[in-house]
């Protein structure tokens, strides 16, 4: 059994971004710069952000986070994303989910130039992704099939059971992995809450990706031997002896489930610097002008 690194990958991909961006930099060219939109105190939110501008700093980039008290109204948002659609000096911005409830997210998603939207939710991309054309592919799914790609994980022929049919990764990451392509060529099965015998399902699967927000959902009797196991989980549980007061948990229980698999990834240092890396290389994407020449 092999536990995928996810933080050994994305400090790699960190670094060759930088080089890029230095060379950049070295020719006289401004640097990449994503910037962050954040409203309201969530504290999982405010974590993410900080990881985003923590990764910015170490690829190069420039990066602003403009924060918003949870009073911001619709209108004022909507404000703040047209200038930054039209603001030249900016490469990419997202916008931080979850946004307070009084506040449409789809008109808010809708409302970003799809040519800035790094994250890969506007419908223009997901649907660009969704049928093989040139798009930000969103950062989740994205990273998943780059560990794939870089542990040279064979998936050509493989069945692939998605647990989770969200629009951010169970979704995407079902429809990348059927695509023909390299990471790809997968014969997919999506399950969700409603689907029968999913125990079996799994079992009958050589890769398994856990996207359903469920800590330890997936146990030992639902993984065949050698099968491959991507946890995309990260659920905050209360935890006394952490200095935050709470950790992360995954989807999968990863001592008995590890036992059983050729790789599997550990949360938290799988999926979750693997998704940073992925916005990080949308920006340098969307600095090039590589998506939407
Ligand atoms: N909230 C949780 N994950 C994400 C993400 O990848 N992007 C944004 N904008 N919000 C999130």
């Amino acid at each position: 059994m092999q536990i995928i690194d996810g933080k050994k990958v994305a400090a790699a991909i960190k670094a060759e971004i930088r080089a890029e961006v230095e060379s950049f930099v070295a020719a006289g060219r401004r640097a990449p710069q994503l910037v962050a939109i954040i409203a309201g105190n969530d504290g999982a939110s405010q974590t993410y952000v900080a990881g985003k501008e923590k990764a910015c700093g170490e690829c190069g980039f420039r990066s602003q986070v403009l924060r918003f008290a949870d009073s911001l109204t619709e209108a004022e948002l909507l404000a703040a994303i047209a200038l930054l659609n039209a603001d030249e000096e900016v490469d990419g911005f997202i916008v931080q989910l979850p946004l307070p409830r009084h506040i449409n997210e789809q008109r808010i998603i809708e409302a970003i130039d799809p040519k800035k939207d790094v994250d890969g939710f506007h419908p223009v991309n997901a649907g660009r992704m969704a049928i093989g054309l040139p798009a930000y592919v969103s950062a989740t799914p994205a990273g998943v099939k780059e560990l794939l790609r870089r542990y040279e994980i064979a998936t050509a022929g493989k069945h692939c059971v998605v647990l989770g049919r969200s629009n951010i990764v169970g979704r995407p990451v079902a429809n990348l992995l059927s695509q023909k392509d390299a990471p790809g060529d997968c014969t997919v099965t999506i399950c969700h809450s409603r689907t029968r015998n999913i125990k079996d399902i799994c079992r009958s699967a050589d890769i398994i990706i856990a996207a359903l927000g469920q800590p330890e959902f997936l146990t030992a009797d639902m993984v065949a031997h050698g099968a491959v196991v991507i946890d995309v989980g990260t659920t905050r549980v209360p935890a006394a002896d952490a200095k935050s007061g709470f950790r992360l948990k995954g989807d999968v229980k990863f001592d008995e489930v590890a036992a059983k698999c050729s790789y599997i990834t550990p949360v938290p240092g799988g999926v979750g610097p693997m998704t940073i890396v992925s916005l990080m290389k949308n920006t340098l994407k969307a600095y090039k002008k590589e998506v939407y020449p």
